[in-house]
Formats: C-alpha cells, sequence, structure tokens
C-alpha cells in the first residue's frame, strides 16, 4: 500500500477533505501519514485507522518518504517546501490546493470531470505535481462542461458573487460578526413597528462606516455591502482573481495559445458563507436551440444539475443556501439574450469549498490510485 502524506489537514480546506475521504473512505486505499507545522508528536484526525504520531512538516527527509504528498497548508508553503524535495530527488505526486504552482509549465491544474483526458496524458508523461484550480474556475468549467466538451464556446465573461470562505476562515467568522454589529445596532428600532425605515437605514450607514466595526480581515465592510476587488491588483485595471479566470481555464483545458477561449469579467465579494456565483455570458461558436443546450448541458458531468429558468425553480434551486455542502452544480438563467442567438446566459453556483478546493485533490489520489 502506498504512503500518503497530508499538510494542511486541520485548517477549513483540510478539514474538508477529511470529511470527503472519510465518506468515500479513501483511507481505505492508502496508508496515511499526518504532518503539522505546530504539534509535533500530536495526535492525527481519526481516519477509522491507526495512525502514527504527528510528524514535522518542515521534515524534508519525512516528507520524502511519502509517495504522495497531498498539501492544503497553502501557497507559502509550497513555495518553502516543494522545491526542496524535488531538489532533494523526491519522485512522489504533490497534489495541492495552493495556486503557487498551478501556472509551471510541469504543473496540471485538476478538475478531472472536465480535464481528465489532459490528467491521464501527464500521467503517462511522468508528471508529478498536480494543482487544484481557483475555485470561481472550477466552478464555472464544471457547469459549463457540456458545452466545452461540445467546443461550443467562443467567449465567456464571468461577473462572479464570491463568499467569504474563500477568502478564508477568520473572513467567515468576520462577516458574522459584521451581520451581528448591524443587527445590534437596529435592533431596538427594528422591534418598534413605527420605527421609519430611513431611520434604521440611518443607524446600520453609521455603524458600518464607524471606526470601530469589526474590518480587520476584509479591510472594510462586507455585510450589507460587496467588494468588486478579489486578490491582489495587477496594475493593468485586472485583479489577479480575474485574470485567473482565463489562465486556468485554457490550462485546464490544455488549450494551446493560438485556440484559447477567451474568459474575463469582474469579481466581486458578496455575504454568502462558501458558495461562490456567477452570472455569465456565454459567446457560443454557433446559434444552437436552446432545448439542445440544456441537453448538453446535463450531459456535461454527473454533478452539473440544468434548473429550469422559471422564477419558482431558480429561487428554489440556484441559491448559495440551495447548494451548500453538497457537490451539486446548479446552472439555470438560460436564455438567449438580446444580442442574438449566439449569446447565452446562465447563472451558476458552486460549493468553493468541494469542487472549488477539496474535492478534486482526492479524487486525483484515486486516478494515480488506479
Ligand atoms: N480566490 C478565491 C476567492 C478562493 O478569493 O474566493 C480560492 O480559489
Amino acid at each position: 500500500m502506498k504512503t500518503a502524506g497530508f499538510i494542511g489537514w486541520r485548517g477549513m480546506v483540510g478539514s474538508v477533505l477529511m470529511e470527503r475521504m472519510r465518506a468515500e473512505r479513501d483511507f481505505d486505499l492508502i496508508d496515511p501519514v499526518f504532518f503539522t507545522t505546530s504539534n509535533v508528536g500530536g495526535n492525527g484526525p481519526d481516519v477509522g485507522k491507526k495512525i502514527a504520531p504527528l510528524k514535522d512538516a518542515n521534515d524534508v527527509a519525512e516528507l520524502a518518504k511519502n509517495d504522495y504528498l497531498i498539501s492544503c497548508q497553502g501557497g507559502d508553503y509550497t513555495k518553502a517546501i516543494h522545491p526542496k524535495l524535488r531538489a532533494a530527488g523526491w519522485k512522489g505526486y504533490w497534489i495541492d490546493a495552493a495556486s503557487a504552482l498551478r501556472m509551471q509549465k510541469d504543473a496540471v491544474i485538476i478538475l478531472d470531470p472536465v480535464n481528465r483526458p489532459v490528467i491521464d496524458k501527464a500521467v503517462a508523461a511522468g508528471t508529478k505535481d498536480f494543482i487544484g484550480g481557483n475555485c470561481t474556475v472550477s466552478g464555472m468549467m464544471m457547469a459549463i462542461d457540456g458545452l466545452l466538451k461540445a467546443d461550443l464556446v467562443e467567449w465567456v465573461t464571468a461577473m462572479t458573487y464570491q463568499a467569504a470562505s474563500g477568502a478564508g476562515a477568520q473572513n467567515m467568522r468576520e462577516l458574522l460578526q459584521q451581520m451581528g454589529e448591524v443587527h445590534f445596532t437596529a435592533k431596538a428600532l427594528l422591534d418598534d413597528p413605527a420605527s421609519a425605515i430611513l431611520d434604521i437605514d440611518r443607524e446600520v450607514a453609521g455603524i458600518l462606516r464607524d471606526e470601530k466595526f469589526p474590518t480587520e480581515h476584509f479591510g472594510v465592510p462586507l455585510a450589507g455591502s460587496l467588494l468588486p476587488w478579489i486578490d491582489t491588483d495587477l496594475g493593468n485595471g485586472q485583479s489577479r482573481e480575474e485574470w485567473k479566470g482565463h489562465a486556468e481555464t485554457n490550462k485546464i483545458l490544455g488549450r494551446a495559445e493560438n485556440n484559447e477561449i477567451a474568459v474575463d469579467g469582474i469579481c466581486v465579494r458578496v455575504g454568502a458563507m462558501r458558495c461562490h456565483s456567477q452570472g455569465l455570458t456565454i459567446k457560443l461558436k454557433k446559434d444552437v436551440p436552446i432545448a439542445d443546450i440544456e441537453k448538453i448541458l446535463a450531459g456535461g458531468n454527473a454533478w452539473v444539475k440544468v434548473v429550469p429558468n422559471n422564477r419558482e425553480e431558480t429561487l428554489k434551486r440556484l441559491t448559495p443556501v440551495a447548494v451548500t455542502g453538497t457537490l451539486d452544480i446548479p446552472i439555470g438563467r438560460l436564455r438567449k439574450l438580446k444580442m442574438g442567438g449566439e449569446y447565452l446566459s446562465a447563472f451558476t453556483v458552486g460549493d468553493q469549498l468541494l469542487w472549488g478546493a477539496a474535492e478534486p485533490l482526492r479524487r486525483m489520489l484515486r486516478i494515480l490510485e488506479g
């Protein structure tokens, strides 16, 4: 049985990975070894079998004893440890949720329902670094997988509504603190049915702009607001999150530079907990009837679910609340836009901790285990 070392299993993405691996009995396939940066010798997670005490995540020789290393520890760890492992001649598989290695020539971005042929080819060619994609990109590609497989997509704009979890666990907590502060401030007026809504609004705007409002992690209020910038500023008017849309989509598909699908848009943080949503405009290569598009989308993979474009089904099935904690990727609001028969609108929602982070990692382990 091969050994798999896990780093960063205690954090948010790592915990979701552990849950999914337990649920799918992935630990039956491998001998797991757990690493830590802070608690060497401590106890690892319950995986249904006996495991050794925690080992040092900075001990390159110890890490190199493993056939697989699966990291949810973050980009700084990857940047510090991965080059040392390779320099020491480690030939194992590195499976990583962080973005640090994603665009490296020798790395493949994993989203196997969409790009299994790219992954299989890379494994056969001896590629050893397999990296999870950006959550928004993965969610979008899972949703429009059918259209991509049918090579019907000329370009896509993605206008995103990204959840707090994408910024980290502390940010999720801060969003809730912010919501609580806002409610606390408005409570007395809210409890009085005779109070004026503009008085409530004035109180709310006041607390949102108060310098004591909790904004340590987001920098600004997210509750009662939204943040139309995610990740760093590339200096050309584009955020790094927006840049990933085009770069990663084409890398995931293994498309050559002269054959790329243009992907661009505006990435926005909203006050959802862990589901990223996005409004898409898709320019099709030809005018395909909407009924055929629905069939093509529904056949893309086992997780995509086409939601009929009516009010009732949309509000029931196409929201972060409906999707959270599930692997479903609903896509709806499908209709041809006024611009013409080749212009398709769509809206999709996905749990960014599942398909957007943990799920492709455990599935990669399964692929390698044959
Ligand atoms: N960059 C994403 C976000 C999360 O900020 O929502 C990870 O892919």
